[in-house]
């Protein structure tokens, strides 16, 4: 069996409910581009919301982490993958969260005691010494040797700068064909961490205070790459049954054994299956200049540059027999993989056949550039993107190969000079951080809601949503129809929408079983995708919608609700943006 299934059958015998794993882009959150931990959408229950699936949650969430993007080539990172996570909501703690881990551990992946170490908090001023979890540790049959106590860096964890954190217990294996020491020494990195387990008890304001949370929390996470080449014995996660056939339909595409060539097939395998989970996500991204569609952009078009270094004829089929492979590995567990490989396939092929137009007189003329053999200006790296599409990333790794620099900083000013001429919106945001919710995207949240049933007024009952986003400046709503909306269905919608507004309708939140509420006649969007108790806003009898939130009390509080602009998204959805003023 699968570990994905061994570990949700063991967690649900453990009176945990199996949630569906979130989109891999977060929905209503601008601060982050992506999920970056199993946990991330359950920040406002680890907070102290009561979530609608009870206090013992499991899942496998897809993450993906941008952090990692530059040194996928060797034979540990990835940018997108699975995390194994499960949680207490207040219920059980230290004790039931040590053992679970250890009895899944050596009795169910039958991983010997003896190839396991874990380390424990140290301890601070504000935070005592976890001498608790050592204790449990020990009474499970590790020895002291076993057990190190390290302090903030090692062992206490935030998503962010702020939110919810606290002391965690990391469990390490022992992965080499030597010996396995008496003493655990944390900084030989022949021990792996295979598994973190947080004690989420605190909460870190912005002034970096740290206040206890209503309730003490268990949030776990382990990722799946590294558990199976773990089980699976293999030192190159892409020698495990989790790569091992994407690599071989690569070998085969290319001619070429993988043995001498792992660097370009590792990105391929690696960035391929990113780009498939991106662009089946519900949010609907395709490439693009800006956020997210960025990051899918920048991967394909460098997957494509290392096909490329493979002898691959660009113009065949390559992409799609690779993403085949992977598409077939995932469909059974990932519902939109399954519903949205067209569109995955699609997305694919057309950035190939844009970036494949360029590519081949771009890499000519940076051949003449890296020919004067001097590090490489701002002028011309932005030359190179804006005439050849070549991503910075990309300029910068073909100068690296070349032993070259990039003026990075002259490209940024030559890109901002270029945005504030074209006027196109900046990028940026590419760190990690914690969704936060201001008052006003809490209004904007309802103000979606709100325009959602403005529009099946306007243009017709089968007018659903297509995706949505949130920032403080606007709200932007992607719908299905099969026209630009005239002046008038503008009008008219607007209209409405303050209309409610003004009619100070009030906004209730009901929780219950998804079937009942899709009786109920309530709205969603990608119904599997919800678990199995939702939570349902409705506002006056105007609209019932599932959704996470938050949103207002009464619409009175919104102001007045401004169209913005009205344009195509993709083939029949069109897309708005709006201001609340
Ligand atoms: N949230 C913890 C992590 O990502 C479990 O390591």
């Amino acid at each position: 069996m699968n570990v994905k299934d061994l570990y949700i059958n063991y967690f649900v015998k453990k009176g945990h409910t199996q949630i569906p794993s979130a989109p891999i882009v977060p929905e209503n959150d601008p601060s982050v581009l992506f999920n970056t931990a199993g946990m991330q959408p359950l920040i406002p229950y680890l907070m102290g919301e009561p979530h609608p699936s009870g206090k013992r949650l499991c899942d496998y969430q897809k993450c993906l982490r941008l952090t990692d993007l530059e040194e996928v080539g060797d034979t540990t990172h990835h940018t997108f993958f699975e995390m194994l996570g499960n949680w207490s909501l207040g219920d059980y703690f230290k004790k039931e969260s040590i053992t679970y881990s250890f009895e899944f551990l050596t009795s169910v992946l039958k991983i010997p005691v003896e190839r396991l170490a874990v380390s424990v908090f140290a301890g601070t001023d504000r935070v005592p010494k976890d001498t608790e979890s050592a204790s449990i540790w020990e009474s499970l049959g590790l020895p002291k040797e076993r057990i190190a106590f390290l302090g903030m860096d090692d062992n206490f964890w935030a998503a962010g700068e702020t939110g919810p954190c606290g002391s965690d217990t990391e469990i390490f294996y022992w992965r080499s064909n030597e010996n396995v020491p008496v003493e655990f020494d944390p900084e030989d990195d022949r021990w792996v961490e295979i598994w973190n387990n947080v004690f989420m008890e605190f909460n870190r304001d912005e002034n970096g205070n740290i206040t206890n949370l209503p309730k003490k929390n268990v949030d776990t996470g382990m990722g799946y790459e590294r558990i199976v080449s773990v089980i699976e014995g293999v030192n190159d996660n892409y020698n495990s049954s989790i790569w091992k056939d994407v690599i071989a339909v690569i070998e085969k595409i290319s001619k070429l054994p993988y043995q001498g060539n792992e660097k370009s097939m590792r990105i391929i395998a690696d960035h391929i299956r990113t780009s498939v989970f991106i662009s089946s996500d519900p949010a609907g991204i395709k490439p693009s200049n800006t956020d997210q569609g960025y990051i899918l952009r920048r991967l394909i078009r460098r997957a494509i540059r290392h096909a490329k270094k493979l002898n691959i004829d660009i113009n065949s089929n390559w992409e799609e027999q690779i993403a085949k492979q992977i598409i077939a590995k995932y469909e059974d567990y990932y519902t939109e993989i399954k519903e949205n490989k067209n569109i995955a396939l699609t997305v694919l092929k057309e950035e190939k056949i844009k970036f494949g137009r360029t590519l081949e007189k771009g890499l000519k003329e940076f051949e003449k550039i890296a020919q004067r053999n001097e590090n490489i200006d701002g002028t011309t790296a932005f030359h190179l993107y804006d005439t050849y599409g070549f991503p910075i990333e990309l300029t910068i790794e073909l100068a690296t190969e070349r032993k070259l620099q990039v003026d990075e900083k002259g490209f940024q000013e030559k890109m901002k000079e270029h945005q504030e001429k074209s006027r196109t919106a900046s990028v940026g945001k590419f760190k990690g951080g914690l969704a936060g919710n201001s008052e006003i995207e809490t209004k904007y949240h309802t103000a979606t809601h709100l325009l959602n049933a403005a529009l099946k007024e306007v243009i017709g009952h089968d007018t659903h949503q297509r995706g949505s986003n949130i920032t403080e400046e606007r709200m932007r709503f992607d719908f299905n129809c099969d026209h630009k909306l005239t002046d008038e269905e503008k009008q008219k919608t607007e209209d409405l929408v303050n209309q409610w507004i003004k009619d100070s309708l009030e906004v209730t939140k009901e929780s219950m079983n998804k079937q009942e509420a899709l009786e109920k006649g309530a709205e969603a969007m990608f119904i599997e995708k919800y678990p199995d108790i939702v939570n349902v806003y409705s506002i006056g009898n105007i609209s019932k919608e599932i959704c996470g939130g938050p949103h207002v009390k009464n619409t009175s509080e919104l102001g007045h609700f401004k169209i913005k602009k009205e344009e195509a998204s993709s083939a029949g959805v069109r897309r708005i943006k709006a201001v609340l003023e």
